[in-house]
């Protein structure tokens, strides 16, 4: 199994989620999230600060319409637009505001994925720490997005949750040195479970929970750390319910072999309670 993903070193570049009030939802993160909010001209809501950027399309609440990752280079996007093609995932060309030389797939529970290479002026600004880092999925089949993301696309898989029958709860997999960049948890529903931006440090946390409070935005779950990952985090929730998680200190990947984890609410949190997906 080729780690054609890893190689090109793809890195979760932006979301774009659907909503019934895309407008409210953009003046949420604009706030909450230290971002700029603007209309494009097609409707859609843009929202962009250092490093992180999210789309919201009119539609259904919670509903991921695509997570787009950015290649290192053309060299690395093209091996994955060939492997694609080989996987038979027919691959499309799509137009994107944020990306140059995009395609799309679309995986077995029907989420897109992009891949592209970043434009150079790429939405940004000075902000809180906080790159937009990965997105976790809920799926009735964590198999068939493993095998569809690390044996399809060439993602690598870091960690995994076993359940008492077994079965695969939970599949951590990464598409660089970090430890994952798409995650997917065993649930009773399908499409994204939360979306994280990674802070870096302890401190950082502590800077966007005070955001937060300022905001009368109360935490839904943490502090606390992860098994798998061994990051730190906090969770809120946005006026859609989407999750969002706000991490440090994502254990960076060398060469090791996958762990598996079983599964209780000691692996999704070292330090206390745990919210159960399955
Ligand atoms: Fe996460």
């Amino acid at each position: 199994m080729s780690a054609t993903a890893v190689r090109a070193g793809a890195f979760l570049h932006h979301l774009q989620m659907q909503s019934p009030a895309p407008d409210r939802l953009a003046a949420f993160y604009g706030g909450a999230m230290d971002m700029n909010a603007e209309q494009l001209p097609d409707g859609r809501w843009l929202c962009y600060g250092p490093q992180r950027r999210v789309l919201f399309a009119q539609g259904a609440a919670g509903k991921l319409d695509y997570a787009a990752f950015a290649c290192r280079d053309a060299e690395g996007l093209g091996e994955l637009y060939a492997r694609a093609s080989r996987e038979g995932l027919d691959p499309v060309d799509v137009s994107s505001p944020l990306l140059s030389r995009a395609f799309s797939v679309r995986d077995p529970d029907g989420n897109g994925v992009v891949f592209g290479i970043a434009n150079p002026d790429d939405h940004d600004r000075p902000g809180l720490r906080g790159p937009l880092q990965h997105v976790t999925l809920a799926t009735f089949d964590v198999g068939a997005i493993e095998d569809f993301y690390a044996g399809k696309l060439g993602f690598l898989v870091s960690d995994r949750v076993i359940n008492d029958k077994g079965g695969l709860a939970t599949s951590f997999m990464r598409s660089n040195h970090e430890h994952h960049t798409l995650a997917c948890f065993l649930s009773s529903r399908r499409g994204v479970d939360h979306h994280s931006y990674e802070a870096g440090e302890w401190n950082t946390i502590r800077d966007w929970a005070d955001r937060f409070a300022a905001r009368n935005i109360r935490l839904m779950w943490g502090p606390g750390r992860h098994g798998p990952g061994n990051n730190l985090f906090v969770f809120i929730a946005d006026p859609d319910g989407n999750w969002i998680e706000v991490s440090a200190e994502l254990e960076l990947m060398r060469d090791r072999p996958v762990r598996h984890w079983p599964h209780a609410e000691r692996t999704l949190n070292l330090w206390g309670n745990a919210i159960m997906r399955s």
